[in-house]
């Protein structure tokens, strides 16, 4: 399918990552079939992505007029069977092998074979995904950053199997929608994860061997290196579980022991210190 072809784009979850997507996928000019399992969930999804617009207009971004427009492009939807309009499509489920196995294999069935067929996944590997599909050349990793209506960035990542075709029609797509796409080969982590998680990690052992605070470690990060957030406001932010996870991928996928999820950050997470959404991490919240 050429970039051209593409008018009606499906989103497979309306999570946090998922209405972010069809967000910016709709504010481009695309259709969007959302999709997710329950009514309740897509009326979340669909008042955050009305929020962010708001947001948006707010900042002058975009005009209180094309709110609506916005709007009407996006077609919420509990039935799977919709998707068999889209020209492309996305999934953004729970990062679990088995959720995407069966979303992947349903969306692979319903779709047109021409169609292209992306994940957002953080660290499955997007190879393995690719193999669950009759589309492997056709399929690639679309890797939105959190909030995604904000972050500039989309990692598109090649699998084994992807085609050029499908790497170079994701790539112009993510130019369409604002953002910068940057190839990465499939491999654990990414480069995102693979370099930002030894950051967090190390930022954590800092905190556990008494160097500095957390408020300490943070005001170095940003004064000194310029970085817009501290790292541990950033891992509060993503959730302490999440960096667990996505370091324990690191450690099994590469086996290299510097991958080593710090003590302190797994006992906050044995804690329920999960960060923001639990209202302590690193910090408390209100
Ligand atoms: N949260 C982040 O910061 C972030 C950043 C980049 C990538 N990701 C990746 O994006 C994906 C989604 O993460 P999230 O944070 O949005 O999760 P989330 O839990 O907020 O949302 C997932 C949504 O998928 C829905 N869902 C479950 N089964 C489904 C199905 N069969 N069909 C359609 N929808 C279904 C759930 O009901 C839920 O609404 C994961 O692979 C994650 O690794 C997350």
């Amino acid at each position: 399918m050429n970039l051209d072809s593409i008018k009606a784009v499906a989103v497979l979850g309306a999570g946090t990552m998922g209405n972010g997507i069809a967000h910016v996928f709709a504010r481009a000019g695309y259709n969007v079939i959302l999709r997710d399992v329950e009514e309740r969930l897509l009326q979340r999804g669909m008042d955050t992505i009305g929020k962010n617009l708001d947001r948006e207009i707010k900042k002058g971004k975009l005009a209180e007029a094309d709110k609506r427009a916005v709007l009407a492009r996006l077609k919420p939807t509990t039935d799977m069977k919709e998707i068999a309009a889209a020209e492309f499509a996305v999934e953004a489920v729970p990062e679990k092998l088995e959720i995407k196995r069966a979303v992947l294999t349903e969306a692979d069935r319903l779709l047109r074979p021409e169609v292209i067929l992306a994940s957002n996944t953080s660290s499955i590997s997007m190879t393995t995904l690719a193999a669950m599909t009759k589309r492997p050349e056709r399929f690639v990793g679309m890797h939105f950053m959190n909030p995604v209506p904000m972050m500039v960035l989309v990692e598109v990542i090649r699998a084994l199997q992807t085609g050029d075709e499908a790497f170079a029609t994701t790539t112009e797509l993510a130019k369409k929608l604002g953002k910068t796409p940057v190839a990465v080969n499939d491999a654990p982590g990414f480069v995102s994860n693979r370099v930002l998680m030894p950051l967090i990690n190390e930022a954590a052992y800092t905190v556990l061997e008494g160097v500095a605070t957390p408020e300490a470690v943070d005001a170095v990060m940003k004064l000194g290196m310029n970085h817009p957030m501290g790292p541990l406001e950033l891992a509060d932010f993503i959730g302490l579980d999440v960096c667990v996870d996505i370091l324990n991928v690191l450690l099994e996928g590469l086996g290299d022991p510097k991958y080593r999820a710090c003590p302190l950050l797994k006992k906050y997470v044995a804690a329920g210190w999960l960060g923001r959404k639990s209202g302590r991490g690193f910090y408390t919240y209100a």
